[in-house]
């Protein structure tokens, strides 16, 4: 079997948020669950990057759209591996590969007979991309942007989308779960119970460059949405791709309802009329929000998850996500809601688990799994179907997109685990040795739960779950919910040493910016010793990404008489980085400096700017000194 995940492309007039996360962790989840049943995966994500509204926002930015997107687009991709997202393909609608596919997919719409040139008028959402009819508005006003639309008159090419209905009403009857939740195929039906108009698919050059060339008509350019649906076989080399043949039958789209319509009306009527299979789900979700509003740009009230990371680490946040957000309703995001889940779920049940298990194994067998008890575990039916029945409801959830519902379940065995703990009460088995036989019994089955919980949370929880299994004298690379495979694993007659606590607990509301309080190995080898040490190993040294960078602009930060923000280019991406070096350097003087860069340090804001690296300076007696290469190379040299 495969398994291909696709994430909405996102537009890149915005920084990636929480929405955008929790979409791309929920693929990036989905997939490593397939990967735990043994399937072949494929994950994309990627940018959005024409049409109006990219249009407008470079031009606010004053820079050329390319550059714009280029800059952007970078930004998302490098933020995902910051949250432990493994994509197998980052793509981007500027790319010379999906122009191609675009035109292919236009020209093959058309020979069918399905575009035409003709005339309209209507009211046009440039927050959308998209006309609306008045039944659609909310007093007056785009329901998701609050703005009132713009009446736009002109001459374009359509797509004869409602040559389609009939057929999209009978493939979403016959498909009963093409689209879930239940709720969102019942709203697409209702949609489509109102005849379907045809739809607008270009926009003439006069009023619109920044967009793919339509092929039979070079004064106009491919309509956004058009354009940005392809991506999803574009990626998989439509049409001859062996990536396509192989990936494209078990094709899921993951969305949040704000895109609704485009993924469950415009884009199956468009495979259909180019003669191809349409996905095999429309996986749709309900929004975060903040104070009851949507979480978004405009309303400008997201959250940034960089210091959410810090403050709680990877995996808690990654945890939140998935447990708190039931998939296809809205989510109330709060700090104090984060805090407890933290304190509860992981800290309480989780970490306890785990400390309370391994130290008691370590203390009355030291630290070594007796492997008559595993085998006599092994025999056991009840724990065994116990083990199994657990498995079957997490995979069922999981099938279902319910990851929240996955995670409860998980969690009904961590409290069982703990209930038994108290139960058993190891600490009096301990107290005769007639009792060690089941004294070995009750430490072998903590242990086998836990290395099965590692495996459980891993898709959630990547970090967390290796490290479950690494601690246990595991190779996290089999990680596997196999339950005989775990048993034959664990008989390796190893010392499993309890480590430090997994989630020390949080005792008040964290401040942004307040310490990470996830400790895993990873972390903790991360961590930046206190002090400098007087000798660092080359990979300590190897970790730094030093580049060289040109500065493009200089601008003075208002009310700090200290701080610069400066855009740098590197070899294809623009920086932002703000330096408090404006007592040694005008900005005028920086400008057109070639300059060496930390590239890979945590963003960090200052006054209210997100500074992304810092720059090398040599600080003299009374004045700092920009570093700058010698001979001239270009920008993004590395440096080492
Ligand atoms: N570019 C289009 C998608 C084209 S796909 C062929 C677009 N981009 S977007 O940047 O606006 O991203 C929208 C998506 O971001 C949502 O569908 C969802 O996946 C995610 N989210 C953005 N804000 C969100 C919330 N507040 N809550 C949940 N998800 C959110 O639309």
């Amino acid at each position: 079997m495969a398994f291909y995940i696709t994430t909405p492309i996102y537009y890149v007039n915005a920084k990636p948020h929480l929405g955008h996360a929790y979409t791309t962790i929920v693929c990036d989840t989905l997939t490593r669950f397939h990967r735990l049943l043994g399937e072949d995966t494929y994950f994309l994500t990627g940018t959005d990057e024409h049409g109006d509204k990219i249009a407008e926002a470079s031009k606010k930015e004053g820079c050329p759209p390319q550059d714009y997107v280029d800059y952007v687009s970078a930004l998302f991709k490098i933020t995902w591996p910051k949250f432990d997202i493994k994509f197998s393909d980052f793509i981007r609608t500027t790319e010379p590969r999906h122009k191609e596919v675009v035109s292919r997919f236009l020209e093959k719409v058309n020979d069918k007979g399905d575009i035409y040139f003709g005339e309209y008028g209507g009211l046009y959402c440039v927050g959308c991309e998209r006309f609306y009819t008045e039944k659609e508005l909310v007093d007056g006003l785009c329901p998701d942007h609050k703005v009132a639309p713009k009446f736009i008159e002109e001459k374009n090419y359509f797509f004869r989308m409602s040559n389609y209905q009939d057929w999209l009403i009978d493939y979403i009857k016959q498909n009963p779960d093409l689209i879930r939740p239940e709720r969102f195929r019942k709203e697409v039906l209702s949609f489509l119970s109102e005849p379907l108009e045809d739809l607008c698919i270009s926009r003439p050059k006069t009023r619109l460059t920044w967009g793919i060339d339509i092929p039979f008509d070079k004064n106009y350019v491919t309509y956004v949405w058009f354009d940005a649906l392809i991506n999803y076989i574009t990626a998989l080399g439509w049409p001859d791709g062996e990536k396509y043949a192989h990936y494209w039958p078990y094709a899921e789209h993951c969305v949040a309802k704000d895109i609704l319509k485009p993924h469950a009306i415009f884009w199956p009527t468009m495979l259909q009329s180019a003669g191809l299979p349409i996905y095999k789900h429309l996986n749709v979700h309900g929004y975060w929000q903040m104070d009851k509003d949507k979480m978004s740009k405009s309303v400008g009230n997201v959250v940034d998850i960089f210091t959410l990371r810090e403050e709680f680490g990877v995996s808690a946040v990654r945890y939140f996500l998935m447990r708190e957000m039931n998939f296809g309703l809205d989510s109330e995001f709060s700090y104090k809601r984060v805090l407890e889940r933290y304190n509860s779920d992981l800290a309480n049940d989780l970490g306890n688990l785990w400390q309370r298990s391994i130290t008691m194994l370590k203390k009355y067998s030291g630290g070594i799994v007796s492997s008559s008890a595993l085998s006599s575990l092994a025999q056991d039916s009840d724990w065994e179907n116990t083990l199994k029945l657990l498995v079957k409801d997490y995979t069922i959830h999981f099938s279902h997109m319910r990851p929240s519902e996955a995670l409860k379940r998980v969690w009904e065995f961590v409290s069982s685990l703990n209930k038994r703990i108290d139960v058993d009460a190891p600490w009096e088995l301990a107290k005769s040795e007639d009792n060690r036989q089941k004294l070995d019994l009750v430490l072998a089955s903590l242990v086998k739960g836990l290395a099965l919980i590692g495996a459980l949370i891993w898709p959630v929880m990547p970090i967390t779950g290796e490290e479950f299994w690494r601690r246990l004298g595991l190779a996290p690379e089999s990680i596997t919910l196999d339950s005989a495979a775990i048993t034959l694993a664990l008989g390796h007659g190893k010392v499993i040493e309890p480590g430090e606590a997994f989630f020390k607990r949080a005792e008040k509301e964290p401040e942004p910016g307040a310490k990470e309080k996830q400790v895993s190995s990873k972390d903790s080898k991360e961590k930046a010793p206190e002090g400098r040490p007087e000798v660092i190993t080359y990979d300590d040294f190897a970790k730094l990404d030093l580049q060289t960078g040109l500065i493009l602009e200089a601008e003075a930060v208002k009310k700090s008489e200290k701080l610069v923000k400066l855009t740098i280019k590197l070899s294809d991406t623009l920086r932002t980085i703000v330096a408090g070096i404006r007592k040694s350097y005008t900005p005028e003087e920086l400008v057109g400096q070639s300059v060496v860069i930390v590239a890979n340090l945590a963003p960090r804001e200052l006054m209210g700017i997100k500074s992304h690296g810092m720059l090398l300076c040599a600080s003299g007696p009374d004045t700092l000194s920009l570093l700058t290469p010698s001979r001239e190379v270009p920008p993004g040299s590395q440096v080492s």
